[in-house]
């Protein structure tokens, strides 16, 4: 079956179109490659043995969409990562959010909707339950108003997509992904942030390596048991084996509604310090940093309930912080040529 993957080329993207094509699937990618590089299509190569398809379009172009979908007509399947997705720039410039993350959507599932049957796969996030009152976090915890523009999209989005599936024949499910890290073992693909990382793991790898002075830790003072806030940090290997058992759910229908959300954690919390002293541990690199400020926006703890993505999606992240880690050190070594 053929396969759209919006947003291919980036960091989720490429780990989930490995899976993809490992299990079989003909893959064809969709990358503006605003936030990404076509040379990843060289380590998707590497890793699988097979080329990608790859368009370059913007899809807050209409007229580039519905020429796509001409173009494939074989197309029934869209794992839709692409979108924009750094917090604080989505406050300075919420038009830019609003118009690339809901316009590309609509353009999308107005295509969809022409099809006999289709499936979609939507990269949606944890943010949407803002600081949740129990932990760990399961499905039907409240959604919080959102805490950026960035996050308004995700909730938005669920919306738009939830309308559509009701009243065409898209069957849909929502993945809330926590917190994604780490690089495929092969270290031929990995996180390529662009400009100053704004995530923990990539400024940890980018400040061992020598790339920046420092790392700060965004406060110590909140109510966790170093001070330090916690989140959920799932290999990305996993997060992108989960898309490939959410696309195979609904090709064999077995979702019991048309929209289906799902989290993907591990299920544990890690702190920022624990993540730091695991860093250190297994890349026996030690890592200058200090405490500073807290950052606006931040909450303080996040953690996934994992039995439904177990019990109803089987799925089950399986490798570790350590492994996540291990493999985010190797990539930046390796991006820096000091391997
Ligand atoms: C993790 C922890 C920071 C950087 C965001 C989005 C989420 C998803 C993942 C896109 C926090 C601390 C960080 C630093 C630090 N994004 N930190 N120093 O904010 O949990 O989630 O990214 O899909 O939707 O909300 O991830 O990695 O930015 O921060 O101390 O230099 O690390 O305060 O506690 P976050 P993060």
């Amino acid at each position: 079956m053929k396969v759209l993957v919006t947003g291919g080329l980036g960091f989720i993207g490429s780990h989930t179109v490995v899976e993809l094509q490992n299990e079989g699937f003909e893959v064809v990618i969709i990358d503006d490659l605003s936030n990404s590089s076509v040379d990843v299509l060289e380590g998707i190569t590497a890793i699988t043995g097979k080329e990608p398809v790859f368009e370059q379009i913007d899809l807050r172009e209409k007229a580039s969409v519905q020429e796509f979908f001409k173009k494939y007509a074989d197309v029934s399947g869209v794992i839709h990562f692409a979108a924009s997705k750094a917090v604080g720039e989505s406050v300075e410039n919420p038009l830019l959010y609003y118009e690339n993350n809901l316009g590309t959507l609509v353009y999308l599932l107005q295509e969809l909707q022409k099809k006999d049957k289709a499936h979609f796969i939507f990269s949606s996030s944890c943010t949407v339950y803002g600081q949740a009152e129990k932990m760990p976090i399961t499905e039907d915890a409240p959604i919080q108003q959102a805490m950026s523009p960035y996050g308004n999209t995700k909730q938005i989005g669920e919306e738009i997509i939830t309308d559509t599936a009701k009243v065409t024949n898209i069957n849909a499910i929502l993945l809330r992904y926590f917190n994604p890290v780490g690089s495929h073992e092969s270290a031929e693909i990995g996180e390529l942030p662009k400009g100053t990382p704004q995530n923990l793991v990539p400024f940890i790898t980018q400040t061992a390596i020598g790339l920046r002075e420092q790392l700060s830790v965004f406060g110590d003072d909140y109510p966790t048991a170093d001070g330090t806030c916690i989140r959920d940090y799932i290999h990305v290997v996993d997060l992108a084996k989960a898309h490939v058992k959410a696309l195979k759910r609904l090709i064999d229908n077995k979702n019991e509604s048309n929209v289906e959300t799902f989290n993907l954690g591990t299920g544990k919390g890690n702190s920022v310090l624990e993540v730091i002293n695991t860093f250190e541990k297994v890349s026996g690199e030690k890592l200058n940093y200090k405490i500073a400020p807290r950052r606006e926006g931040d909450i303080t703890e996040a953690y996934a309930d994992t039995t439904k993505a177990n019990d109803v999606l089987g799925w089950k992240a399986e490798l570790t912080i350590e492994d996540a880690l291990a493999s985010a050190w190797k990539w930046e070594k390796k991006v820096r040529g000091k391997e």
